[in-house]
């Protein structure tokens, strides 16, 4: 496993970081003010740290799956033939996101829908918003290319609290609802490694989940629920567990607080709830300039606010207790308790 492991992830880095590269050439420079520089001007970590902080988060997963903690998705052959035409498209959409990155433009979205204005933006100035297939199609590429090829790595940290969670309690069937699912890749490795796991996927984009419909359709026990996370359809303690990456810095620090409101309501006594996001400020302060700089290259409206806020506090508001925590290179992974 090792071997195929080193193979596969070494050409996702090689082939994302190209991709990477390519766009930051491509795409107008970031004006600096340098007579009243932005607090991470000349102190970004060099290149080899990031490098070193990434395969730390590899090495650590290959020991995970070599000692059979947990196993990930194989490529297929239509996994690599979505790569080749995820990379035309990618290119092709670039001069749009330019565009607007230069212009500021961010409410360039289109629906008929009635949606909260906060989600009514282009985040990371990307086509469409969640508002269309395009756009979803596009989603996972551009994330990998953001974080390098390592985006699915970092995600799945999750599967640590998940499975030990899983394993002691030991329940003929665990219910999992998944908050904002997107286009569903973690879905994949939770299935891949679970039995009896009903899986309810939720999120406010239906294109999105439409997209994770398709891609999830060999897995069984499946269903998905077109609902904001501040205002879940379901009934109280109906969960076992509840999860979600990559959703809390994109939204406003009220919805954040509400989100956890709905899900202490929806988990049962003792459930978990495991949040996959990004670092926040100090988690590793070598990486802090970095996530100043992000909100500064494009738009995310909520990040600052997400990284120096007290999660731990504000779940604990609504009776959820933290009591795990981990470090995976630009995110992290927190399990709270529904006490
Ligand atoms: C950055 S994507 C993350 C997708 C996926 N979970 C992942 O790991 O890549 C954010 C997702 O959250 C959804 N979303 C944003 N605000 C939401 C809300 N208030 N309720 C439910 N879903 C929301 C978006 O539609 C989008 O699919």
């Amino acid at each position: 496993m090792s071997l195929s492991y080193l193979i596969n992830q070494s050409s996702k880095f090689i082939w994302y970081s190209a991709h990477y590269i390519i766009s930051f050439k491509y795409a107008t420079p970031i004006k600096i003010d340098k007579t009243n520089p932005p607090p991470f001007y000349g102190k970004m970590p060099t290149g080899r740290k990031l490098f070193f902080e990434m395969m730390k988060l590899l090495n650590e997963e290959r020991k995970l799956i070599n000692s059979k903690f947990y196993k990930i998705p194989k490529t297929e052959l239509k996994d690599l033939i979505n790569t080749a035409k995820g990379s035309f498209d990618f290119f092709l959409d670039l001069p749009k996101i330019d565009k607007r990155r230069t212009s500021g433009k961010f409410s360039d979205v289109k629906t008929k829908k009635d949606l909260p204005k906060y989600f009514l933006r282009n985040f990371h100035y990307q086509t469409d918003g969640y508002l269309s297939e395009k756009s979803a199609r596009l989603y996972e590429f551009q994330v990998e290319t953001l974080f390098s090829g390592c985006a699915a790595t970092m995600r799945r940290f999750s599967m640590i609290p998940l499975i030990k969670f899983i394993k002691d309690e030991n329940l003929p069937r665990t219910k999992l609802l998944d908050i904002g699912t997107g286009t569903g890749d973690i879905i994949q490795t939770y299935k891949l490694n679970t039995k009896n796991l009903e899986v309810t996927c939720s999120d406010l984009s239906e294109e999105y989940l439409n997209v994770a419909k398709e891609k999830l359709r060999k897995f069984s026990n499946i269903k998905y629920v077109n609902c904001k996370g501040e205002e879940l359809p379901f009934d109280e303690k109906s969960y076992d567990i509840v999860t979600s990456t990559y959703v809390f810095h994109e939204v406003p620090s009220a919805i954040r607080k509400k989100i956890f409101s709905e899900i202490s309501r929806v988990l049962r006594k003792g459930g978990i709830f495991i949040l996959t996001d990004s670092l926040q400020m100090d988690d590793n302060p070598i990486l802090n300039p970095l996530l100043e700089f992000f909100p500064y290259s494009t738009h995310e409206p909520y990040y600052p606010k997400y990284i120096r806020e007290d999660l731990a506090s504000v779940a604990k508001q609504s009776g959820l207790e933290l009591f795990y925590s981990k470090n995976a290179y630009l995110s992290k992974s927190l399990a709270f308790r529904k006490i």
